[in-house]
C-alpha cells in the first residue's frame, strides 16, 4: 500500500518514558520524520513509555493499517526499563539481522557503546520495522545506514522483482 504521493506509509515510534510523560521533547521522532520525507508520507506518529505490551500493541495497529515501513527510537539498550527489542521480535514474522548489524557495524566507528544495542528489524507481513537508538545522534547516523535500501526491501517484500 502506498501515501497518496505514491511513496510509502511511515509510523514514527518514539519509545521513552521521560517524552511519553512529557517531560522532554521528541527529538529523536522528529530526526526520523525530517530524514524519512523523501520516502513518502509519516501517517503516524507517536511517543509511548517503555512498555513492552504499549510498544507491541502499537505496532500491531500499524501493522494491520498496512503501514509499509516503521521505524522506532528508543529502548534498545541494556537498562531495566529497555523492552523495545522484545516487544519487536513480538511482532515480526521474519527478522533481517543485516539491517542491525550494518548499523552496529558503521556505529562502532563512533562508540563501543555501540555494542550495548539490540536493535531489532525485521518484516511483518508486508511491513518493515526498523529498532534505532534513543538519542538523535544515534538516530541520525544509524537511519543514514539503513535508508538506502528500506524502498527497496518494501518493493521486494510487496512481491516485486529485483
Ligand atoms: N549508535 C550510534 N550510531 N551512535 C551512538 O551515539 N549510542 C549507543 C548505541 N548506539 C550510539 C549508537 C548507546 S550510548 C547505547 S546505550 C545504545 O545504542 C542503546 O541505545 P538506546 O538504549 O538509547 O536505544
Amino acid at each position: 500500500m502506498s501515501s497518496p504521493n505514491g511513496g510509502l506509509r511511515i509510523g514514527v515510534l518514539t519509545i521513552s518514558d521521560s517524552s511519553s510523560r512529557g517531560e522532554r521533547e521528541d527529538l529523536s521522532g522528529q530526526v526520523i520524520v525530517d530524514m524519512v520525507a523523501d520516502l513518502g508520507e509519516v501517517t503516524e506518529r507517536r511517543v509511548v513509555p517503555d512498555d513492552e505490551a504499549t510498544i507491541a500493541a502499537t505496532l500491531r495497529e500499524w501493522v494491520d493499517a498496512g503501514l509499509d515501513f516503521i521505524a522506532t527510537t528508543g529502548g534498545t539498550g541494556i537498562s531495566p526499563r529497555d523492552v523495545t527489542p522484545e516487544a519487536t521480535l513480538a511482532i515480526i514474522e521474519r527478522e533481517i539481522p543485516g539491517l542491525g548489524e550494518a548499523m552496529r557495524a558503521m556505529s562502532l566507528e563512533k562508540t563501543p557503546m555501540a555494542m550495548l544495542s539490540r536493535a531489532v528489524c525485521g518484516t511483518c507481513g508486508r511491513t518493515l520495522i526498523v529498532n534505532l537508538p534513543g538519542s538523535p545522534k544515534a538516530v541520525r547516523e544509524c537511519l543514514e545506514v539503513v535508508l538506502p535500501v528500506v524502498a527497496h526491501a518494501q518493493h521486494i517484500m510487496a512481491g516485486g522483482g529485483h
